[in-house]
């Protein structure tokens, strides 16, 4: 089985490099190779999302991805800029299931700026539709305004959209996760308003008669947002569109207090799928070796479990990450007083001990 592995920018390629020593420390050998992505990829051949970069994402069986971005290309013009790799490779390889756990491990119950009880034993899922909407819309620019009170000014413009085929593969990936977890699903769109989001509440409903064992709610995502930092543990499973995803995944990661503990993966209609931490790439704090490796170590579990099949490894790194934790070794983002702090490295060495203890 091969894995591509993308380092991208910024913290990436230190926190990509663990995750790779945790994987070769597992009985199971998987074949790797590495090619540049995002500002890496822009550096190397002119694009962030480099052709060879793509046809070794689209022959893998899985990518093992870091993270893109760097404030210094912030002035390129779009198509060159870092964040046009993940949107390219989200679309090329139709990886339109985004899952984002989050998570709040007991050890780290004080990081969150919430209320221990509001978080403690918090468990849910943001399942977010992720080749689709206003994402990647179209048409989509700046043009002369055509009508109303601003007409023959300049305006941007985008266009959100979702067709029924798109709706109903998420809705089904949505209500088949439940029925594997608390068999609860909330559906957050924004129907009061948008004409995308009242097709979006029709068609769900639809999909929901196939599975009558799932209890199905629809919340706005203004309330949604509320309730996420309210009382977040009434969820289970959320699914929403690719913008209102992007949004409540950010504070629902977020509740667990660090960021850098939440992996994600972003999957195709036959689970192939794309593995990355849930944060950025933190070019501030690039090659100081004080990140948290954590989120893509626990990436590359989500890797093992849903594309690889190896249920059993990922649960191997899943229980060593808890036993570091445990031991109370933590990078700089989740220290607290009592307990040890760990660059990047040293976390990564220490899951790997943890594998064969
Ligand atoms: C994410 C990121 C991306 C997104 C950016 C980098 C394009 O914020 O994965 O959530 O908006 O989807
Ligand atoms: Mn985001």
């Amino acid at each position: 089985m091969k894995i591509a592995v993308l380092p991208g920018d910024g913290i990436g390629p230190e926190i990509v490099a663990q995750a790779v020593s945790v994987l070769n420390a597992l009985d199971e050998k998987f074949e790797m190779e590495t090619a540049p992505v995002g500002g890496a990829g822009y550096e190397a051949a002119g694009h962030p999302l480099p052709e060879a970069t793509l046809k070794l994402a689209q022959e893998a069986d899985a990518v093992l991805f870091g993270a893109v971005g760097d404030w210094k290309y912030d002035t390129l013009e779009r198509a060159l800029r870092p964040e046009q790799a993940i949107l390219g490779l989200r679309k090329n390889l139709k990886l339109f299931a985004n899952l984002r756990p989050a998570i709040l491990y007991p050890e780290l119950a004080g990081a969150s700026t919430l209320k221990p009880e509001v978080v403690s034993g918090l468990d849910i899922l943001i399942i977010r539709e992720l080749t689709g909407d206003i994402y990647f819309g179209q048409p989509r620019g700046v043009r002369t305004c055509p009508d109303g009170p601003f007409q023959g000014e300049r305006e941007g413009f985008d266009t959100m959209r979702y067709a029924e085929t798109e709706i109903r593969r998420i809705a089904h990936v949505a209500f088949q996760t439940a029925q594997k977890r608390g068999g609860r699903l909330t559906s957050v769109d924004k129907a009061n308003v948008l004409e995308t989001f009242q097709f979006w509440k029709d068609i769900v409903i639809d999909v929901h008669r196939e599975y009558p064992d799932v209890a199905l709610e629809h919340m706005y995502v203004d309330n949604a947002a509320m309730q996420l930092v309210r009382a977040p543990k009434k969820f289970d499973v959320i699914v929403t569109g690719n913008m209102f995803g992007d949004i409540l995944s950010d504070a629902a990661a977020m509740l667990t207090g660090s960021i850098g503990m939440l992996p994600s993966a972003s999957l195709d209609a036959n689970n192939k799928g794309l593995y990355e931490p849930s944060h950025g790439s933190a070019p501030d704090i690039a090659g100081k070796g004080i990140a948290n490796p954590l989120a893509t170590i626990l990436s590359a579990a989500m890797m093992l479990r849903y594309s690889l099949n190896k249920a059993e490894q990922a649960d191997r790194i899943e229980a060593a990450v808890k036993k570091v934790l445990a031991a109370g070794l933590r990078t700089p983002d989740i220290y607290e007083p009592g307990t040890t702090k760990v660059g990047t490295a040293e976390m990564g060495q220490a899951v790997v001990a943890a594998l064969s203890e």
